[in-house]
């Protein structure tokens, strides 16, 4: 992989033919919940030239890299350090009530897979940290070192969907009583060494979902989205637009659920004819995820996992 294809963003197109209508109009607010190295953003100032965009990350080396890159737009781009289901209270203290547009492109960026030193990436050795925000929060170290067997066994199947979680964790175990972790050469080790041979000839690197799952406990990824994705639908001003990369099923599962939920009515079963306040709040803007084309896929692996899903705010909060 080449470092120019890895700064490419992610079904840049289709994220932005698919908010254009709600942008295109003077006095527009989009907000990327999560800019990382501000290649969406970037190109949302660009094409949108009458909107203003609100960015929120909870790296500060992404907010600082991103603010340079994005300094020629001046005052048209807010960026803001916060964990993104923070967004009601960062919209609330800008004196934004509603916006027309929002993007999520979930997972870690390019910029923290490539820097050894923040551990995310199991392909070399590096402390094993892999906190988004290394100002806050435990290191996937501490994970690993002081969690009871139990916790980590569930952590593994859920959020690796990693099949030898016992084997594993009892390596874990067992090692850690020895000398605390401290690298993640240790630990690939351990994986390879714990996993059955069949086991390793398929799926790639077998440490890939157990640095998976402790990159999401360590920064509670699947509870965060699952309050922010409906607090940015609540953001959204009727017209307004949301769309979503996520990168693996589990993330996918809860944005498709919380959409669908939104796009559906909420009446009790039977009624003739459905009042109101029942009326679905989104139309949904894609059938199931959509993928990224082969061809962009070939230019950049890291859109391989990608799935894209948008849905358009139709109706207010009616009370009931
Ligand atoms: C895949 S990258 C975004 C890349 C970006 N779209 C670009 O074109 O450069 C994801 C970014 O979201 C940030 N992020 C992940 N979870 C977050 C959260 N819960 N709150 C705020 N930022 C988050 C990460 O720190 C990372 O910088």
């Amino acid at each position: 992989m080449s470092s120019n294809a890895l700064h490419v963003p992610v079904m840049l197109q289709r994220c932005l033919d698919m908010l254009a209508p709600a942008l295109a109009r003077p006095g527009a607010v989009v907000v990327d919940c999560t800019l990382g190295l501000g290649g969406h953003s970037e190109a949302l100032l660009r094409d949108f030239p009458e909107a203003r965009l609100i960015a929120l990350d909870r790296d500060p080396s992404a907010l600082r890299l991103a603010g340079e890159r994005l300094a020629p737009y001046g005052d048209r781009a807010t960026l803001v350090h916060a964990v993104y289901d923070e967004l009601p209270e960062v919209l609330d203290r800008l004196g934004v009530p509603r916006v027309q547009g929002i993007l999520f492109d979930l997972g870690v960026s390019s910029m923290q897979l490539d820097e050894a030193g923040r551990g995310f990436a199991y392909a070399q050795d590096a402390p094993l940290d892999m906190r988004m925000d290394q100002t806050t929060g435990v290191s996937a170290a501490e994970v690993l070192n002081t969690y009871p067997p139990g916790d980590l066994v569930r952590i593994l199947r859920t959020y690796g969907e990693e099949k030898f979680a016992k084997k594993i964790v009892d390596a874990v175990v067992r090692e850690r009583a020895k000398e605390p972790f401290t690298n993640s050469a240790r630990l690939v080790e351990l994986i390879r060494e714990a996993l059955p041979q069949a086991a390793k000839r398929t799926g790639g690197n077998p440490a890939k979902r157990t640095f998976q799952a402790l990159r999401i406990e360590v920064n509670g990824e699947l509870a965060v989205l699952e309050r922010a994705i409906p607090a940015a639908v609540r953001a959204l001003a009727v017209g307004g637009r949301i769309a979503v990369l996520s990168y693996h099923s589990l993330e996918d599962r809860l944005v498709k659920q919380v959409l669908a939920a939104g796009a559906s009515n909420t009446a009790p079963p039977g009624l003739p004819v459905i009042p109101e306040q029942y009326q679905p709040r989104l139309k949904l803007l894609t059938r199931g995820a959509e993928l990224p084309t082969e061809e962009e896929i070939a230019e950049n692996r890291r859109a391989a996992p990608a799935r894209f899903r948008g849905a358009e705010r139709i109706r207010e909060e009616v009370a009931p």
